[in-house]
C-alpha cells in the first residue's frame, strides 16, 4: 500500500497518474481484485476487511486527487510558458525597404546642388511643343528632333523627352538671377540594355547678368560635382552639340571599372559619357524674352550615375523590381 501511495506521489505526469490510478482502482486494478475476494471471506470477518478495503481505497484515491490537482497546474503552467509571445521584443526577421539605386542617387544630387544654393524646380510630365522643342531652339521639322524619339499624345502634347522645358518654365516665371536643378522622369521611344523608356535625369541652369556666366564657371563646377560622386577621376569635355547650347560639350570620366585601361563597360575606351552641357544658347533666351543675359545648363542621366556608382551592368534590372537586386541597397 505504502508502496503505491510513494508511486502516486512522486508520478511527474497527468499520464502516468492515470496509468497509476488504472492499477489500484481500474476495472482490473489491486484493490478492484481485492474487493472481489470478498465473497470468499468468512461473514464473521467480512466486515473488517471491507472497510481496511475501503479506508486503502480512500488513500488511493485522496492521493490521486491531491497529485492531480499539482500536476494539471504544473502542466498549465508549462503549456502557457511555452505559448508565451513577448510583445515587446523586437522581430528581426521582419524585412525592411531599401531607398532604391534610382531615388538614392537622384537625392545625392539634389543634396549637392542644393548645398550650392540651387533651387529645385519640378516642371510637367505632360509637356506642349513649345516647352519641350520649340522654346529650346527646335522649331519644327529641325532635323535634331529626330535625336529623341517622343511619345505623342492625340491632343498634340506630348511626354517630356528630357528636363530641359523646365528651364523655359523657370525662366518664364522668373527673373535673373537663375539658378536651379529640375530632377525628373522624361521618355523617350527607346527599349535596349542601355536605354528605357522611362528614365530619370536632373537638368541644370544658371542665367544671370550678360558676360557674367562663363563655359569656365559651367567646367569649374562639373569637375567638382563629378569629383564630389565618383573621387577621383579624370573629366574630359568633348565638343558637341545640342540645339539649346551654344558651344556644346559632353562630358566624360575616365572609366571608374578599369581606370581608363579599357574594359567591356567603356567599350574598350577608357571613357564613359556622362552628361551633356553648354552655354545657353541666345535663341533660348529670345524665346522667353530675356536679353543681355548669360547662362550655362546641363543634365545628367541618373540611371547612369546609379549603374556606375553601385556596378550595375543592365539599366533594365533598375525597373524590374527584382527584390534579391534591390535588397542589396540597405
Ligand atoms: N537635354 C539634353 C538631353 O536630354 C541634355 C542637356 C541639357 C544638354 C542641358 C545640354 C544642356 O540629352
Amino acid at each position: 500500500m505504502k508502496e503505491w501511495l510513494n508511486k502516486i506521489e512522486s508520478a511527474d505526469s497527468t499520464e502516468i497518474l492515470e496509468s497509476l490510478r488504472v492499477e489500484t482502482l481500474g476495472k482490473k486494478g489491486i484493490l478492484t481484485l481485492e474487493f472481489s475476494k470478498l465473497k470468499d471471506i468468512p461473514n464473521t470477518e467480512k466486515k473488517a476487511f471491507a472497510q481496511n478495503l475501503n479506508e486503502q481505497k480512500s488513500l488511493i484515491n485522496t492521493a490521486l486527487e491531491i497529485r492531480k490537482e499539482v500536476l494539471v497546474q504544473i502542466e498549465l503552467d508549462k503549456e502557457l510558458e511555452a505559448e508565451k509571445i513577448d510583445v515587446t521584443k523586437f522581430n528581426n526577421s521582419l524585412s525592411c525597404g531599401a531607398v532604391h539605386p534610382v531615388i538614392d542617387t537622384m537625392d545625392r544630387v539634389i543634396t549637392y546642388f542644393q548645398n550650392l544654393n540651387f533651387a529645385v524646380e519640378e516642371g510637367q510630365l505632360v509637356e506642349d511643343d513649345f516647352h519641350n522643342f520649340e522654346a529650346l531652339n527646335l522649331p519644327k521639322h529641325h532635323p535634331a528632333r529626330d535625336m529623341q524619339d517622343t511619345f505623342y499624345n492625340k491632343d498634340y502634347t506630348l511626354l517630356r523627352t528630357h528636363t530641359s522645358p523646365v528651364q523655359i518654365r523657370t525662366m518664364l516665371k522668373q527673373s535673373i538671377p537663375i539658378r536651379m536643378i529640375a530632377p525628373g522622369t522624361v521618355f523617350r521611344k527607346d527599349f535596349d540594355i542601355t536605354h528605357t523608356p522611362m528614365f530619370h535625369q536632373i537638368e541644370a541652369l544658371v542665367v544671370d547678368k550678360a558676360d557674367k556666366i562663363s563655359f569656365a564657371n559651367l567646367k569649374h563646377v562639373l569637375e567638382e560635382f563629378l569629383h564630389h560622386m565618383f573621387g577621383d577621376v579624370e573629366v574630359r569635355f568633348r565638343p558637341s552639340f545640342f540645339p539649346f547650347t551654344e558651344p556644346s560639350a559632353e562630358v566624360d570620366i575616365s572609366c571608374v571599372f578599369c581606370e581608363g585601361k579599357g574594359c567591356r563597360v567603356c567599350s574598350q575606351t577608357g571613357w564613359i559619357e556622362i552628361l551633356g552641357c553648354g552655354i545657353v544658347d541666345e535663341n533660348v533666351f529670345k524665346a522667353v524674352g530675356y536679353e543681355n543675359v548669360s547662362g550655362y545648363a546641363f543634365g545628367v542621366g541618373i540611371e547612369r550615375l546609379a549603374m556606375l556608382i553601385h556596378n550595375i551592368g543592365d539599366l533594365r534590372s533598375l525597373f524590374e523590381s527584382d527584390l534579391r537586386l534591390l535588397g542589396q541597397f540597405k
